[in-house]
């Protein structure tokens, strides 16, 4: 990603890093074979309210017991169980104790660890199918004997290895899940993480609740719980501060903190002129009145654009940026004195992303609201690395954060300046494009689609065209409107809006903004094109 404010700047070992929590609740393990559905598979465990990890499944089997788990997933993986190279299955893995289920590669490991036969197939079966179940077991148990359900595969299984039922079968599937209760092995060659798979849910459950016999009490609560407990145990009577960015992860992580230490946090709020309308007095109102909690807001704004001027290179833009957020932000963490924790918004996808999970691997650390230079000294503060962006929203609202900052679409750190396209980003023209952005914000919400969108906005060409309006020659600015959807921000489709909705958003622009005289809609998707412009 080109992104200034997000430097990779330590680079620890993981152990340090690693999700080190003592056992409170029930955890399921997920052995990570490279699936494109295996950071789901997680997601779903922990919807259905057991805790889960994603591991590599390079981890070894000492790394799983270490943690106790009361089951294990194997995940599905792009490659042929017969490819050199293939990722292997330890036997020692199905002889920890505890059930064990495996998932498309993960049930073809299985049978083919425990002597059954898997074949490559001149078909693959990609997408929806048809599955019969001659006998539910205990895994299938409650669903009906004809379902629909997701498959991705090449490699077959003909025969269930000794010891094993056979329970279902599908289109292309002879054996499409295997079960040995006794040894509590279990296998499916479909999906159940995905909606298409109707009773996938209903499976997972079973695995779970019956079989694994997890308490599900994982939750939003129970996570604030937990990182209250943690923060208090790291931070004891220190100061912390935090740099709140407005979006919901600095949000959450902040309240978190708050929550666990009240005043010892101050958190650091820098305006830098090229937020959306609004949005700053709306992260000060939240902070400051409703949640008492103590915050330092800055007024950079002619700081910010004075080093923007006469910048007009996307790049330069994003250092320029970057370089006065690190100015100011340590301005006021020496001005604060004393505090040696510093709070980030970090992920459990950033974790995942940066490796994390193996005992070999280093991690970055991922700074949400700036490069912070090393000599800063600050002992991180990180009470989201364990959880996903939707159990972040969750616990927002748990804590009463406002609906619009729990659902912010996200937003660049360098905001506005980079969607002042082709040139330099000049109050005037932030102006103008902070209008028009508030004009298609008001329109999107009145819609009721920005929380369909993953993000919405303007973008201001430095082009400006010919009109007429009211019998008059004008001369004025193009706004383009972007609007995509997408899961991760990795690929991204443009929303097909309405065209009323387009309409009205057109007309009000030109109509309500002097400066602008025409209005165009980009239809790129990702690839080929970038969410942003810059
Ligand atoms: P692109 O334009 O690369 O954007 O498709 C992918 C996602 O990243 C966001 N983005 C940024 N976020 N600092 C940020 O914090 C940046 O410099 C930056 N550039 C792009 C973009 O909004 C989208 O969500």
């Amino acid at each position: 990603m080109r992104d200034a404010t997000k430097t990779a700047v330590a680079e620890q070992p993981l152990k340090e890093l690693a999700l080190e929590r003592e056992v409170a609740a029930d955890e399921v393990v997920v052995l990570d074979f490279g699936g494109q559905y295996s950071q789901l598979i997680a997601r779903r465990v922990r919807e259905l309210g057991v805790f889960s990890e994603l591991l590599p499944h390079t981890v070894g089997v000492d790394e799983v017991r270490r943690r106790r788990p009361k089951g294990l997933i194997l995940s599905g993986g792009p490659a042929s169980v017969y490819a050199a190279g293939a990722p292997r299955l330890d036997p020692a893995l199905l002889d920890l104790g505890i059930p064990v289920l495996g998932i498309c590669y993960g049930m073809q490991a299985i049978v083919l660890t425990e002597g059954g036969r898997v074949e490559g197939a001149e078909i693959g079966e990609f997408g929806r199918s048809h599955l019969t179940v001659a006998d539910p077991g205990r895994l299938l148990a409650g669903t009906p004997a004809e379902q629909c359900c997701w498959m991705s595969h090449r490699d077959t299984v003909y025969e269930a290895p000794p010891g094993f039922t056979a329970l279902a079968s599908s289109t292309e599937s002879p054996v499409a899940a295997v079960e040995d209760p006794l040894r509590g092995i279990y296998g499916i060659q479909f999906h159940p993480e995905v909606v298409h798979t109707p009773h996938g849910r209903q499976i997972l459950t079973t695995f779970l609740e019956d079989i694994c016999e997890c308490e599900r009490t994982w939750s939003a609560a129970s996570i604030i719980e937990e990182q209250v407990e943690a923060i208090r145990a790291q931070v004891g009577d220190g100061r912390v501060i935090c740099g709140l960015s407005g979006g919901v992860d600095s949000s959450v992580a902040a309240l978190l903190v708050h929550r666990a230490v009240g005043d010892q946090l101050t958190c650091v709020f820098v305006d830098h002129g090229l937020m959306r309308r609004n949005e700053g007095e709306q992260v000060i109102t939240a902070f400051r009145d409703h949640f008492k909690v103590p915050l330092v807001a800055v007024d950079a704004e002619d700081r910010f654009l004075a080093r923007l001027r006469g910048v007009s290179e996307p790049e330069a833009k994003r250092k320029a940026i970057g370089a006065e957020f690190i100015r100011v932000f340590e301005e006021e963490a020496r001005r604060l004195g004393d505090a040696r924790y510093l709070v980030q918004g970090t992920l459990y996808s950033d974790v995942i992303e940066s490796g994390g999970g193996t005992g070999a691997a280093t991690i970055k650390s991922h700074h949400n609201v700036g490069g912070l230079p090393d000599d800063l000294e600050f002992e991180l503060v990180e009470p989201l690395r364990a959880l996903f962006k939707d159990e972040v929203r969750a616990v927002g609202a748990e804590l009463g954060l406002p609906e619009r900052l729990v659902w912010r679409q996200p937003f660049p750190g360098p905001g506005l300046a980079i969607r002042v396209v082709g040139g330099e980003a000049t109050k005037q023209r932030l102006d103008t494009l902070r209008h028009a952005d508030a004009i298609l914000q008001e329109e999107i919400r009145q819609a009721g689609l920005y929380r369909e969108l993953w993000q919405s906005f303007c973008v201001l060409p430095d082009v400006r065209t010919v009109g007429v309006q009211g019998d008059e020659r004008t001369y004025g600015y193009v706004v383009a409107i972007r609007a995509v959807t997408s899961d991760d921000a990795m690929t991204a489709d443009w929303a097909r809006l309405p065209y009323d909705l387009l309409e009205r958003i057109a007309s009000r622009m030109i109509n309500e903004i002097r400066e602008v005289n025409r209005v165009v809609l980009d239809i790129t998707s990702k690839p080929p094109g970038t969410i942003e412009w810059e």
